[in-house]
């Protein structure tokens, strides 16, 4: 399973890239503005540029159809490594599917983005996403069971032999990291406050402490028996 963090802050990003875990980044415009980026072009060529080749997710900021397609195109040539994020539907309920399949007819690379359902994913991966993102947070939001959503999906695409993969989104706690996990996410994508919780623990840091402490004095009866002899 590959880990995406989803975050626009570059130190967040160079410290997790530094840790070895981080597979690659997705975004949003609440994201960026939550992080303090007003410009999106000079953000996502920045995001790019720190991810190397990985896929770096940045979504398009318009209603309307025609215009997610021309913004789709613009910012797929911000870096090679752009994924562009397509709702599957617009906020009056329209359906995107035709962007996606438009875009993926002419090899830009899509993540079909606010996924809340199996049929939604079902439609997304025939239309062509490379990427279906399924908002486990907000799934739950709405009293479903993400997990459940998710487990149907892999299995769904796996019988039909389709690429897509699933990215779980909306992460609102460690428990929810786990939970698509197991549920077989290709892809959990982790804001990241939930890092540092995921790889500490308290009684992990009793044991360490533990074994340092006798090391010291291992150590010290070693060299008082060198110094005996
Ligand atoms: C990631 O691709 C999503 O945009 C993000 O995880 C949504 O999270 P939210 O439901 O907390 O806004």
């Amino acid at each position: 399973m590959k880990i995406f963090i989803d975050s626009a802050d570059q130190r967040e990003i160079q410290r997790w890239l530094g840790e070895g875990i981080i597979d690659g980044v997705t975004t949003n415009p609440s994201i960026m503005l939550k992080d303090g980026v007003y410009d999106i072009e000079a953000g996502a060529k920045r995001l790019c540029r720190l991810v190397g080749d990985r896929p770096c997710s940045i979504e398009v900021t318009t209603n309307d159809r025609k215009q997610m397609l021309e913004q789709a195109r613009v910012f797929a040539r911000w870096g090679s490594n752009i994924i562009v994020k397509i709702p599957v539907v617009n906020e009056c309920g329209d359906s995107c599917l035709s962007v996606i399949n438009t875009l993926t007819s002419e090899g830009v690379a899509v993540n079909a983005t606010a996924i809340l359902s199996f049929n939604q994913a079902l439609l997304a991966t025939k239309a062509g996403a490379t990427y279906v993102s399924i908002f486990a947070g907000r799934v739950a939001d709405e009293g479903n069971d993400s997990s459940q959503v998710i487990r149907n999906v892999r299995r769904w695409i796996e019988d039909w032999g389709y690429a897509s993969e699933i990215i779980v989104g909306s992460v609102r706690g460690v428990i929810d990291v786990q939970n698509a996990a197991l549920a077989g996410a290709h892809i959990v994508t982790i804001p990241p406050q939930f890092l540092p919780k995921m790889i500490d623990h308290k009684y992990t840091r009793e044991t360490v402490a533990q074994f340092v402490r006798d090391a010291e004095k291992a150590l010290k009866e070693i060299e008082e028996v060198r110094l005996r002899a």
